[in-house]
């Protein structure tokens, strides 16, 4: 890899019984926009928490930029940009003042202090209601106005904390568009996601985060390579009286199938070969009198990868 700018090496942290992180270790080159993608409680945030030098590692540590983020906080924290996961502004104070208060924290001053808050308020397209509480202001205008104060202080790498999550899909794109337009001019970003279209759009590198442990790691199409052959089938059914898990119990009958989820109401279905697989599985949910609505084989994606490596869903 070119040059890491973030090296971490078996981070671990556990609160009291929960080990939410579990020997963590990854790289980062200059440059690269890195996800981590898992699901609710996977240890993402706390991951971040420790890189970002808000807790300290039970164990293993981290270099930011050289800096160890155990003994060197401090210099990591010049050189980092953090947008958390729950929003960090003053809703009674307007954007501009949010944005001149956390610039002052970060020890920016007069003109400069004044050209990174324009510059802020731009970024996050709120110039209009650059004088507007923020208590008046949507969700994803506190999001992009949050992300706008984790860039204030020119950071060479930004974290990210699921910045999505809950907002309109309009401020999700102009989201999305702003990280990729700060890594076209070389800022450095370790995103975090549930949503495997977001790093799948996003990221040079993902790694897949599951119960505290990077479960698998690679571009999307080394990770898309791990499922192999496997082909992923997703139907909708019309089972009359029957329920979802009656149904996955007629095809746990069928030695074809390797897998098999339900996911909002829809089956998931993996096999080694769709064309040998559904056959049976149309006879066999006939004969039960299940009705197929729709059927449809699906491209390996990340959703299927996260199936074949844990048995489970990513969505909730
Ligand atoms: N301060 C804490 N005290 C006790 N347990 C914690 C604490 N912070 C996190 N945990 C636990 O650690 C695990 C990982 O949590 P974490 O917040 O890192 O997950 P996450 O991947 O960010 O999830 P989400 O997608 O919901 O934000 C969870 O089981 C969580 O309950
Ligand atoms: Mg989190």
């Amino acid at each position: 890899m070119k040059e890491p700018i973030l090296q971490a090496r078996d981070l671990h942290k556990t609160f009291g019984d929960v080990k939410a992180v579990q020997g963590i270790s990854f790289q980062i080159a200059r440059g690269e926009i890195y996800s981590l993608l898992g699901p609710n409680g996977a240890g993402k945030t706390t991951t971040i928490s420790m890189l970002t030098g808000l807790i300290r590692p039970t164990r293993g540590d981290a270099l930011i930029g050289g800096y160890s983020i155990t003994r060197d906080v401090q210099r990591v924290k010049e050189i980092i940009g953090v947008v958390p996961q729950e929003i960090a502004l003053y809703p009674s104070l307007t954007a501009r003042e949010n944005l001149r208060f956390w610039g002052k924290m970060y020890g920016l001053s007069g003109k400069k202090l004044g050209e990174q808050v324009t510059a802020a308020l731009e970024l996050a397209g709120l110039q209009n209601r650059a004088d507007d509480k923020v208590q008046n202001f949507s969700g994803g205008m506190k999001r992009r106005l949050n992300i706008a104060v984790g860039l204030l202080h020119e950071p060479q790498i930004l974290f990210m904390d699921e910045p999505t999550v809950g907002i309109d899909p309009q401020s999700r794109r102009r989201i999305l568009d702003t990280v990729k337009m700060l890594n076209e001019q070389g800022m450095t970003v370790l995103y975090t996601t549930h949503y495997m279209e977001e790093a799948e759009e996003l990221s040079h590198r993902i790694g897949i985060i599951d119960h505290g442990r990077l479960i698998a790691e690679g571009t999307l199409a080394e990770l898309t390579q791990l499922v192999g052959q496997m082909e992923t089938m997703r139907l909708s059914v019309e089972a009359g009286t029957k329920d979802l898990t009656e149904v996955m119990a007629i095809l746990h009958q069928i030695p074809e199938l390797h897998n098999i989820f339900s996911e909002n109401g829809h089956l998931i279905i993996q096999a080694q070969d769709a064309n040998a697989a559904l056959p049976v599985v149309i006879s066999q949910l006939g004969q039960t009198r299940v009705a197929i609505k729709s059927l449809s084989i699906q491209e390996p994606d990340l959703e299927a990868v996260f199936l074949h490596l844990t048995g489970r869903a990513l969505r909730d």
